[in-house]
């Protein structure tokens, strides 16, 4: 239960430059002032990050997005539409902004949370936010509180609980700083829906090139987002219930609960991702699954692609295959 007390606690320890993990409609982010670079190398610290790999800063709204960023017309109906929601723009820095958030590059990446809480200690705080995902470097991203406490043990920060993230999965990352809009990273809003709405060619990221150097992104390495136990990734659905070993060291992931009775456990660990099959589902439900497939420490965790029939689903397997790289 959340008291008012603790939201001042939060807003008082970010104002005193500390650092404290918020829930956003995503993932969970771990705070700080964006604009105090002592608050943004602990961040760095905390999590084990590498300094060449930059944050995204939250902002309350777009105004506050343009002063520290220098933008432009696509952005400002990009943010009429998407914003307060999971979409990042990557636009040129203004001088204001730390070259520790940054990791030294000229773009900064800024997003507007919807999750009411976030929205709160950002109206509070007066400041815009700086927030990767609570996770240890390259580990799974946290989508409840308790995961947070999970990732971080003794020397975890206080952590606002604001329930259980509404995507599961991190914001779609858009470059706007070329020619040609880019996604850097595929999340809850599709491609589809910014070429649509930008009447343009977008490019839509491309896995695993990333694998050849030349990131644009330069946390978006190929492995990540990745349990300890190895992943063993099929095709489709067919080719798990086909393929996949049924023995005590194997874990299987299934989309669907009606995708069970297919399906002969013989002594292998099963988890559902959702009832039905539905999308948003198996986004929400994917790290808290894959985590608690890693506890029990089997050999492998065997678990399919999705048909590609959305935008979530291309974030979905976009993660499946970081995951299992
Ligand atoms: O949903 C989300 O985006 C979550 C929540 C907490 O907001 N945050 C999140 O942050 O996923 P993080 O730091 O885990 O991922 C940020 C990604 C990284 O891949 C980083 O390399 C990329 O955005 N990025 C940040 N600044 C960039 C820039 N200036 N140019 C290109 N990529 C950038
Ligand atoms: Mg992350």
């Amino acid at each position: 239960m959340l008291h008012n007390d603790d939201l001042k606690f939060h807003v008082d320890t970010l104002r005193g430059g500390g650092v404290v993990a918020l829930p956003t409609e995503t993932v969970y982010g771990l705070a700080c002032l964006a604009l105090n670079k002592i608050s943004v190398q602990k961040v760095f610290k905390i999590k084990g990050r590498p300094t060449s790999n930059p944050l995204i800063v939250h902002v309350l709204d777009f105004e506050q997005a343009e002063a520290i960023s220098f933008t432009n017309e696509i952005a400002k109906e990009l943010a009429k539409l998407f914003w307060p929601g999971p979409l990042t723009m990557i636009l040129p820095k203004k001088p204001i902004v730390p070259r520790e958030v940054t990791a030294g590059l000229e773009s900064v990446a800024i997003r507007s949370p919807s999750h009411s809480l976030f929205r709160k200690v950002l109206e509070l705080t007066g400041e815009p936010l700086a927030a990767p995902s609570a996770n240890p470097h390259s580990k799974l991203s946290p989508t409840t509180a308790d995961e947070v406490l999970q990732a971080f043990g003794k020397n975890c920060p206080p952590i606002l609980d604001g329930g259980k993230c509404a995507f599961g999965l991190e914001s779609t990352v858009l470059d706007l700083t070329s020619n040609i809009p880019t996604i850097l990273r595929p999340g809850p809003i599709a491609e589809k829906e910014l070429g649509d709405f930008l009447g343009a060619e977008i490019k839509p990221s491309s896995f695993p090139s990333f694998a050849r150097g030349a990131r644009k992104s330069p946390g978006l390495h190929p492995k990540h987002y990745a349990p300890e136990t190895p992943i063993r990734l099929y095709q489709n659905l067919n080719s798990l219930v086909k393929l996949a070993p049924r023995s005590k060291r194997d874990v299987i992931i299934l989309p669907s609960r009606k995708s069970l009775p297919k399906f002969g456990a013989n002594g292998s660990e099963l988890f559902v991702l959702s009832n039905d099959g539905n999308v948003n589902e198996i986004g929400q439900n994917l790290y808290g699954t894959l985590r608690k497939a890693d506890k029990l420490h089997r050999d492998k965790i065997h678990i399919s692609l999705l048909d590609e029939s959305n935008g979530m689903a291309r974030a979905v397997n976009d993660r499946l295959r970081r995951a299992s790289f």
